[in-house]
């Protein structure tokens, strides 16, 4: 397995997104070069906060899950404690929502801008303890600078 260089994709990102004003473009943008730049992941995708709950919005992957609430699985869990969520085995994870039985382990990174939460960003692998803390700390990177992207939007999607 090939792990991603963060900062390049980081570079690619900005490069992508520099000239790009509709936020809903730039998220998928966004999920399709992640899913592409990271090995043994079969679905990676955004959930948007919608009122007080989370909707799914632009993903790659099989078709999943449209309505999380907020404190309920991993992503819900994520939205509610601000806190990424790095689960090593998702059988182990009280409340965890099977979207694909297939999938074993899961980061989920919360998307904040100007201090407001408007999504989360969900990743999903087959293979038990895929993501390790350095995956973490790249993903959570790149989810900042897609964030300080967007932050000059009035409206998110
Ligand atoms: N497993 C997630 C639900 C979303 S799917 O993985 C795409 C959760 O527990 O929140």
């Amino acid at each position: 397995m090939t792990e991603p260089d963060f900062n390049l994709l980081d570079s690619q990102l900005r490069a992508l997104l520099c000239d790009e004003s509709d936020s809903l473009a730039s998220a998928g943008i966004f999920v399709a070069l992640l899913y592409h730049a990271i090995d043994d992941i079969n679905w990676l995708g955004i959930y948007v906060l919608r009122g007080d709950e989370l909707v799914l919005g632009p993903f790659q992957g099989k078709p999943a899950c449209v309505h999380i609430e907020i404190g309920v699985g991993v992503c819900g869990t994520t939205a509610k404690t601000l806190q990424s969520q790095r689960v090593a085995d998702v059988h182990e994870f009280a409340g965890h929502i099977a979207c694909d039985p297939d999938s074993r382990s899961e980061l989920v990174v919360p998307l904040i801008i100007d201090s407001n939460l408007i999504g989360v960003l969900d990743i999903d692998s087959t293979s038990i303890s895929r993501f390790r803390a350095a995956d973490q700390e790249g993903v959570e990177k790149l989810c900042a600078t897609f964030c300080e992207l967007q932050s000059t939007r009035d409206q998110f999607i």
